[in-house]
């Protein structure tokens, strides 16, 4: 049984709920290898269709890595602490089933890391982003210098790395951090909705279309255009494809199986 994360089955979507309140959620090691665990465990699963990743209690999604944790590092571990936790994201990142972060307060250091490795992140009203590190004399390690520049482009990426201040979620959703904004009682009725909605496309073509957005992302314009135009020929041979186009030609809603 995991000690620091909750799982719940939510119809077809898996509600992951980081649950160390008493820091603010703030990721240790433990929790970091719970999360890998739990997604690991519904990713080939048929009956779960995507992942809500959220905090517990009212305050924060997650505060950071474990300040107590890391403070004990040397340079190694603290290299391998990175290297795994980077694992564990980039495993997130890559993951075939959609994955929302539903973020509920504050969502600092590694919890922004962990957010911008989901696939869209939606916060309530209480939010608050930041990449504090420099205020503890250290960096981002968890691929903060490089996925938020990559999702609110240099500049703005730059001004949060290096003043470690913080910004709320209007803030975010503005910069293109945040998807959505909402209320805090309707934000994970809001991610179920975003979810909801692409559970009724196919399945493949979804898994798919994660993966053209997250390796073409890594090569140059005309080698991912490639990549795409390959991907997109693998999906006429799915029975989605079949499924989707002779839907549409009958005037009916598809029924996908995610073959
Ligand atoms: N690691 C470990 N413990 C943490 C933590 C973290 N990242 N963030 C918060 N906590 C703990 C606090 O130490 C405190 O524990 P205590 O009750 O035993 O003293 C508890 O969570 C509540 O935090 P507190 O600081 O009292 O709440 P606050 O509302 O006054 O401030 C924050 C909230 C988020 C502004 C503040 O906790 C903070 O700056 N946290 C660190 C954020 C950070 O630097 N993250 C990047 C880490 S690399």
């Amino acid at each position: 049984m995991p000690e620091f994360i909750l799982t719940e089955t939510r119809g077809e979507t898996l509600l992951i709920t980081i649950n160390r309140p008493d820091v603010l959620n703030a990721l240790n090691a433990q929790t970091m290898s719970e999360l890998e665990e739990a997604l690991r465990s519904v990713k080939d699963d048929s009956n779960v269709g995507g992942v809500i990743i959220t905090g517990a209690g009212p305050k924060s999604f997650v505060a950071g890595a474990d300040i107590k944790e890391l403070a004990q590092q040397d340079p190694v571990g603290a290299k391998e602490f990175s290297v795994k936790s980077q694992e564990i994201l980039h495993f997130l990142e890559h993951f075939p089933k959609p994955i929302i972060a539903a973020i509920n307060g504050f969502c600092l250091g590694g919890g922004c890391e962990l957010a911008m490795a989901c696939h869209m992140r939606v916060a309530s009203e209480s939010a608050r982003f930041g990449q504090p590190e420099v205020n503890l004399g250290i960096m981002p390690g968890n691929g903060g210098t490089q996925r938020l520049p990559r999702l609110v482009g240099k500049g703005v990426a730059l001004e949060l790395i290096l003043t470690g201040n913080m910004i709320d979620a209007r803030e975010a959703h503005r910069i293109g951090l945040a998807n959505k904004v909402f209320l805090p009682d309707e934000l994970l009725a809001g991610a179920e909705a975003i979810l909801n909605t692409i559970y009724e496309k196919g399945p493949v073509a979804v898994k798919l279309c994660i993966e053209a957005v997250n390796h073409g992302l890594e090569l140059t314009l005309d080698e991912a255009i490639q990549l795409e135009a390959n991907l997109f020929g693998l999906c006429f041979s799915t029975e989605d494809m079949k499924e989707g186009t002779a839907a549409f030609v009958e005037k009916r809603k598809a029924r996908f199986t995610g073959r």
